[in-house]
């Protein structure tokens, strides 16, 4: 008897014929080099550690599949190399980190940070040995606490991409932190994607085992307002080498609605809106967490960024900084994999959710619904990437060359536009989003000095100024 899993998809009890599994899906999922996503990933800069992490002695990471080893050495330049040893293979995990470079345990190679080997002490004095050889090197450099490091073709390095946020508003710190998945990279960067998760996942009252009270489960879904009713769509951007959802919903006070965007900028960048209870009531408000989904390997992933604080997008000061760093993040139990498997399974988060989906997603299992409009987009994005009908380098492009920053669609605000009788809300909330999101598209073409008041403008512009009454009154600036 075959099994025929088309045929017994709706069978009761049909456990039988549905035991076959299929492959997963290695054009999206698999980063070895060689790959069409490990090349692509190949030709941005990626975080691949915490300046935290650095110490006296080498670090061993493994960053897409490849074994190397990074350190600071005695000058302050960060070396990233290919793990074993160019001369007969030991590992540089136990290399002595020199002044300059650092030196092999067993034969004494000192190698340069861009892999020139400076000694080779148990060579005769005459050898030029070293002259022919480099140890395997990629470039990297450190800002505000993660370790950046390309692993492309050297002749293609793109400049480092500075997105407009790392810098406002002015005096905006940023905290890094990363959290090790157990998991495929590409389902922990599609979750965002999936907005409606949010309500759920997030929910305690929905998906808690005894409460919130008694698993200490934070509840934030409802006091954001995610489980209120929304209109959300999902859009390309950066003329489909991004994505965004559009949140719209509407304000108990009947007159507002708290439009959220979220852009993910292929192929592993993300830019996430507030955080904090807060948005509800706030007219604008810049990234609080700026993050990549870097591959360890293709059951391993790093969710890797930064942490933004500024008074602007948390005026309440929600945010704790000495909560995070490696493996630690300030807000949202489960957000990492520290807890137990008791606590996981009472409140379960992003972290359990997203291992349990298998070490990598099997798409050709999945049942979508209406919900996932937001991850098959993303997925037919990056296909057509791969394919060439995308161009990769673009997505590098600048904004605004005077200072090469790229800008960001990532935002939150609360617009007026009241609840009209008799008209389809959703229908009028969906139309406002689409407005604010062709506002920050438009804006694009704006000096990143001048964006954010250019956008403020057309905001007050299009709300007509009443909520210039709701905000002095709620005492948001
Ligand atoms: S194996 Fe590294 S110097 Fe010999
Ligand atoms: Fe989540």
């Amino acid at each position: 008897m075959t099994s025929n899993r088309k045929q017994h998809k709706s069978t009761p009890y049909g456990a039988y014929y549905k035991t076959d599994v299929p492959s997963h899906d290695p054009e999206l999922t698999h980063t070895d080099r060689g790959t069409p996503m490990g090349e692509y990933l190949r030709c941005h800069w990626q975080p691949i550690c915490l300046s935290e992490q650095l110490t006296d002695v080498p670090l061993a990471i493994r960053i897409m599949g490849e074994d190397l080893v990074v350190f600071r050495d005695g000058a302050g330049q960060i070396g990233l190399l290919q793990r074993h040893c160019c001369h007969r293979g030991t590992s540089l995990e136990f290399g002595i980190i020199q002044p300059k470079g650092i030196r092999c345990c067993l034969h004494g190679w000192v190698f340069d940070v861009d892999g020139t080997v400076m000694e080779t002490p148990c060579e005769p004095a005459a050898s030029r040995l070293k002259e022919t050889i480099c140890q395997g090197a990629y470039p990297a450099f450190e800002q505000d606490g993660l370790v950046f490091a390309y692993m492309g073709p050297p002749e293609d390095k793109p400049p480092f991409p500075e997105f407009d946020t790392y810098h406002r508003p002015q005096g905006n710190k940023l905290v890094a932190l990363s959290a090790h998945y157990e998991c495929n990279w590409l389902q922990v960067m599609e979750n965002i994607m999936d907005h409606d998760h949010v309500k759920v996942l997030h929910n305690p009252r929905m998906i808690s085992v005894g409460g919130s009270e008694e698993t200490g489960a934070t509840d934030y879904a409802a006091p954001m307002g995610f489980t209120e009713e929304a209109a959300v769509d999902y859009y390309p951007t950066r003329d489909g080498r991004g994505v965004c959802f559009v949140a719209c919903r509407r304000n108990s006070d009947n007159e507002t609605v708290w439009v959220r965007i979220v852009e993910a900028i292929f192929p592993n960048h993300l830019q996430i809106g507030s955080t904090f209870p807060s948005a509800r009531r706030e007219r604008r408000s810049q990234t609080v967490w700026t993050r990549w989904h870097v591959p360890i390997d293709d059951t391993n992933m790093l969710v890797i960024g930064w942490r933004h604080f500024n008074d602007e997008v948390d005026p309440d000061h929600c945010g704790r900084e000495e909560d995070c760093g490696f493996e630690k993040l300030d807000f949202l139990e489960g957000v990492t994999g520290d807890r137990s498997y008791e606590e996981s399974q009472r409140a379960p988060g992003d972290y359990e959710a997203m291992v349990g989906l298998r070490p990598i997603a099997i798409h050709a299992l999945e049942n979508p619904g209406a919900s996932d409009k937001g991850v098959y987009l993303t997925r037919k994005l990056l296909r057509e990437i791969l394919a060439g009908k995308t161009p990769v380098h673009a997505s590098l492009e600048v904004n605004d060359t005077s200072n090469s920053r790229l800008h960001t669609y990532t935002q939150d605000s609360v617009l007026y536009a009241p609840l009209e009788e008799g008209k389809d809300d959703i229908k009028l909330m969906r139309a406002l989003g689409r407005k604010v999101l062709d506002l920050m598209a438009e804006a694009d073409g704006v000096p990143s000095a001048e964006r954010e008041a250019y956008i403020r403008a057309r905001m007050d512009e299009m709300d007509g100024g009443p909520l210039v009454a709701i905000r002095n009154e709620s005492g948001v600036t």
